[in-house]
């Protein structure tokens, strides 16, 4: 195997086809050698969680303000890593506006109380919360760096058919529960509002495959776009070695690229379990087969703004944790090696 630091630049090889890029945590900043791996291989960065609500809303100079509607938001970890970006001329994915995950609990409640049993503020002062929070980090990120960020997830993973709900709406969701299905326009109203010229607004869900989520998916899609509100589609791309299915990620893309969007895989890992020789190279034939179908996508003249992986290296992901076993889902070892996947990866851009 080739060292990552010395292997042929991944997105130099996808330039003609889209950009591809990675997820990064703070921790990139204080490790050189990562941050020139990613120099060599990604020409899109995502921060993993240093730009979601809880990261940036600061709650002691919102009580500060005294102002029901208008949070106080503290920019250092969103700086430190535009910073990078700007710095090394890597264009960015703001992820992400609103989310019913990583959004603290005060940011919901009436006199913004961080207890779960406080009152909960009113369908229209959450409206107005959500309406300022996106207009202040956008201008902030547009200002203090502009040209940086290229594309905004917006909202992620308002959909769930599990869970039963209206048009298959997440129901378990607090901005479900205070504004029903509003929020989804209104913060897609206020984001093209705060956007600059070029950058696209993305809509992020995972399981995006799956057809009775990605029919859900599309019908909203259609509401929003009847108001020119979305540009891309974000399929987030957490996949499992033993059920990935090609055929059925190649229909969803279509089926959304139909309608007019560009295109997005936002989160890219494959769940695997073993790391023997046996399923590297189940890992590699799925990778390679899996951006085979990418490229024919976007030799079609299907718009694919780009593909990210959600992390650098298998030391870094998030599914050891999250499954509880083992897992070695990314195209470079834990030790920093080139793996067969990344192998094959290179060889479907060819
Ligand atoms: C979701 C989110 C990401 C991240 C991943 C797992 O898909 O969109 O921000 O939290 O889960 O790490």
């Amino acid at each position: 195997m080739i060292s990552a630091l010395q292997a042929p630049s991944l997105f130099k090889a996808f330039e003609p086809c889209f950009r591809v890029g990675a997820a990064l945590s703070s921790r990139l900043l204080a490790d050189p050698e990562l941050a020139q791996i990613v120099c060599r291989h990604f020409n899109s960065i995502t921060a993993d969680n240093q730009m979601k609500p809880e990261s940036v809303l600061d709650r002691a100079g919102t009580l500060a303000r005294g102002d029901s509607r208008h949070a106080v938001l503290d920019f250092t970890r969103v700086d430190a890593l535009l910073s990078f970006a700007r710095d090394n001329g890597i264009p960015m994915r703001f992820h992400t506006l609103l989310w019913h995950n990583q959004t603290p609990v005060w940011f919901f409640r009436e006199n913004w109380e961080a207890e779960t049993d406080a009152p909960p503020a009113s369908k229209e002062v959450m409206l107005a919360r959500l309406e300022n929070y996106i207009l202040d980090v956008m201008n902030h990120v547009n200002t203090a760096f502009p040209g940086v960020v290229y594309t905004w997830d917006v909202v992620n993973e308002a959909i769930e058919p599990d869970q039963g709900g209206p048009g298959f709406y997440r129901t378990r969701s607090p901005w479900f529960a205070l504004t029903g299905q509003d929020f989804l326009p209104a913060a897609f109203r206020a984001a093209r509002r705060g956007a600059a010229p070029g950058q696209t607004l993305c809509y992020n869900d995972y399981n995006a495959f799956d057809p009775v989520k990605r029919d859900a998916i599309l019908r909203m899609l259609k509401t929003l776009q009847a108001e020119n509100l979305v540009d891309t589609m974000g399929m987030q791309g957490h996949y499992v070695l033993s059920s990935l299915d090609i055929a059925q990620c190649e229909t969803a893309a279509r089926s959304y690229a139909a309608l007019g969007l560009k295109l997005q895989v936002t989160e890219l890992d494959i769940h695997c379990a073993s790391d023997d020789e046996a399923a590297r190279e189940a890992l590699a034939g799925l990778y390679g087969s899996w951006f085979s179908m990418m490229k024919k996508l976007s030799r079609e003249g299907i718009c694919i703004e780009a593909v990210t992986f959600w992390g650098v290296t298998d030391a870094d992901s998030w599914l050891p944790g999250f499954r509880r076993e083992p897992s070695f889902p990314l195209l470079f070892s834990a030790d920093r090696q080139a793996k067969p996947a990344f192998d094959a990866v290179l060889s479907a851009a060819e």
